[in-house]
């Protein structure tokens, strides 16, 4: 153990107190502003998703030459890859008004006239969670996406009568974590459906090192990459351990964030050499342990660990999926030699017998 380590050893146990005061709701402001004042504002500030910006920009382009709103956007992938970033670039460039809301935020049809009647011509409406929208309000969406109107029932009984609601020209941005479960006739009615991929780690060096240069933090182009390589793909993770490692570089009074304060605070946090954090080591020992390895289901899986399946699902299998710890068959899922090999945990016969 270095000197580093134990100074951090001694002041981070005296921290764990006060813990909580950091789950606060003024600290989830704070964190949430911060977080804002993080996005990039334009196409040409946004790093990585290459192929998506390239499109995107010919499609705005070609929306704003003909006077015209940009066709429905849907975008999917995992959480904190920069699609609600993407949403409020989309109506930057565009010039128009972005109105954000979320799935399950919708919860009666007069929800959904409010947003779609305070909108301009051109104007972004944003839902998140697409896929978590009432039925009926779906319905709705059809007819307002597609002929830009929407009925409304008025009165009740024989009295009852729809009303004919004529909308301006608006574009629908829709995100989604899980775009499995959004409809046909939904996902049929966006123009450009695009995945977001996990960012490759000279992307995300890149994003800490903007981030860096925004909270006026010193970092080496090795630092950074130290973090990004530790970020699970995502930007978010990225931001949030600068932030953390910013905290033990400042706390140890280096001035400059460099590859040891790194590998010193990611230890502490317990974000391994591939940034696998707990769940990630908790799911995958748990299958070894009681289930060798699998194949084992996702529910199973999920009641044994204490997590919800939804998480699992779309929060934490996902990277291992990635990055081939973990395999999808059709009997569940399998953990593979790779994920037996980082854990250091000792091959199963069977797969002994194939190296
Ligand atoms: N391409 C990028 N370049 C720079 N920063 C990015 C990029 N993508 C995302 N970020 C940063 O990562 C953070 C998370 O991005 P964002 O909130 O857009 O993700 P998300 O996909 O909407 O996540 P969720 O699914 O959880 O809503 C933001 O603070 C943003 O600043
Ligand atoms: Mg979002």
């Amino acid at each position: 153990m270095t000197d580093q380590d134990l100074q951090f050893n001694s002041w981070y146990e005296g921290q764990n107190e006060t813990d909580d005061l950091l789950h606060d709701a003024a600290a989830n402001q704070a964190e949430q502003e911060n977080e804002y004042s993080l996005r990039p504002q334009k196409l040409s500030e946004y790093i990585g998703q290459t192929a998506l910006k390239e499109e995107l920009a010919v499609y705005i382009a070609a929306a704003k030459q003909r006077e015209e709103a940009l066709d429905h956007v849907l975008l999917f992938g995992p959480p904190g890859l920069g699609k609600t970033t993407l949403a409020m670039i989309i109506a930057n460039e565009m010039g128009v008004h972005l109105k954000t809301t979320s799935g399950p935020a919708i919860e009666k049809s007069g929800d959904l006239v409010a947003l779609l009647n305070g909108l301009e011509p051109g104007d972004v409406l944003f839902i998140d969670e697409i896929h978590r929208m009432p039925t009926n309000i779906e319905e709705m969406l059809y007819s307002a996406m597609e002929d830009y109107f929407v009925d409304i029932m008025v009165g009740q009984g024989p009295t009852a009568r729809a009303v004919h609601f004529p909308l301006p020209p608006f574009t629908l941005v829709g995100a989604t974590t899980r775009p499995g479960m959004l409809s046909k006739p939904l996902r049929d009615r966006f123009g450009i459906i695009n995945a977001l991929q996990y960012y490759k780690a000279e992307e995300l060096q890149e994003i800490v090192q903007r981030t860096a240069d925004i909270f006026g933090a010193p970092i080496t182009p090795e630092g950074a990459y130290a973090i990004a390589s530790r970020s699970r793909g995502t930007p978010r993770i990225a931001n949030r351990l600068l932030k953390r490692v910013r905290d033990f570089a400042q706390v140890a009074q280096q001035q400059t964030i460099e590859p040891e304060i790194v590998q010193t605070a990611l230890n502490k946090l317990r974000v391994d050499q591939m940034g696998l954090d707990e769940t990630d080591h908790k799911l995958l020992n748990a299958m070894i342990d009681f289930y060798h390895g699998g194949p084992v289901g996702l529910n199973t899986l999920a009641a044994n660990i204490g997590e919800e399946a939804d998480t699992i699902e779309s929060m934490v299998e996902p990277y291992l999926l990635q990055i081939g710890f973990l395999q999808r068959t059709p009997r569940g899922r399998v953990v593979t030699p790779a994920a037996y090999r980082h854990l250091g945990r000792p091959l199963p016969a069977e797969f002994r017998e194939d190296e």
